[in-house]
C-alpha cells in the first residue's frame, strides 16, 4: 500500500465520470482500496473516493475512526444511495479542497448498497457524520463536489478564495 498524491479542485479527473468496476478479481482493485485508506489516514479525513487520487473508478472508502477501529472501515464499491431521511445543517469539507469548511445541508439518515472487495452486496445506514460521509464520497463518483451542494452565491465566494491561493501558488 502506498500513500498516493491527493488531486485538488481545478484537476480534470476531479469532475470526469467514473466507470463502474466489473472485474473483482482484478489485483488491482486491492491495491487501490489500500491506497485510498493509507491516502485518507494520513490526510487526515474521513473518507476518501478515487478520482482524488486521480482514478477514475466507482471506489471509496470511509473510515470515522481515521485507522483506528478496523471495523469502521468501509469499502464501497459501486455504491449506491437506496434511501435518505431528514436532513441536516452541519460542517463540512473535502480533502480536494484544503482548509476550505463550508455548512451543507445533507440527509440526517442513509441507506447504500455498495460491493466489498470480494464482489458482495452490503448494505449500510448511517447517520449525522456517517450519513454525511456516505453522501459525500457517492457525490464524488457522480464527479459532484461538496462545493456544487452550497448556493450559487456562497459557492462562487469559495471558487473565489480558490483561485486567489492557485494565483499564490498556494493551492
Ligand atoms: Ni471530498
Amino acid at each position: 500500500m502506498a500513500i498516493r498524491n491527493i488531486v485538488k479542485y481545478g484537476d480534470d479527473r476531479l469532475v470526469a465520470p467514473n466507470q463502474t468496476v466489473e472485474d473483482f478479481d482484478d489485483p488491482e482493485l486491492k491495491r487501490l482500496v489500500g491506497d485510498l485508506f493509507e491516502t485518507c489516514w494520513k490526510a487526515p479525513g474521513y473518507g476518501l473516493a478515487a478520482p482524488q487520487i486521480g482514478v477514475n473508478l466507482r471506489v471509496a472508502v470511509v473510515d470515522l475512526s481515521i485507522g483506528k477501529n478496523p471495523d469502521s472501515r468501509l469499502v464501497l464499491i459501486n455504491p449506491r444511495i437506496l434511501e435518505t431521511e431528514g436532513q441536516i445543517r452541519d460542517e463540512e469539507g473535502c480533502l480536494s479542497f484544503p482548509d476550505i469548511v463550508e455548512i451543507v445541508e445533507r440527509p440526517e439518515i442513509v441507506a447504500i448498497e455498495a460491493f466489498d472487495l470480494s464482489g458482495a452486496r452490503k448494505e449500510y445506514a448511517g447517520r449525522d457524520l456517517l450519513a454525511r460521509a456516505f453522501c459525500h464520497e457517492i457525490d464524488h463518483l457522480s464527479s459532484k463536489l461538496f462545493v456544487d451542494r452550497l448556493s450559487s452565491l456562497k459557492r462562487s465566494f469559495v471558487l473565489r478564495r480558490v483561485l486567489k491561493r492557485q494565483k499564490k501558488g498556494a493551492w
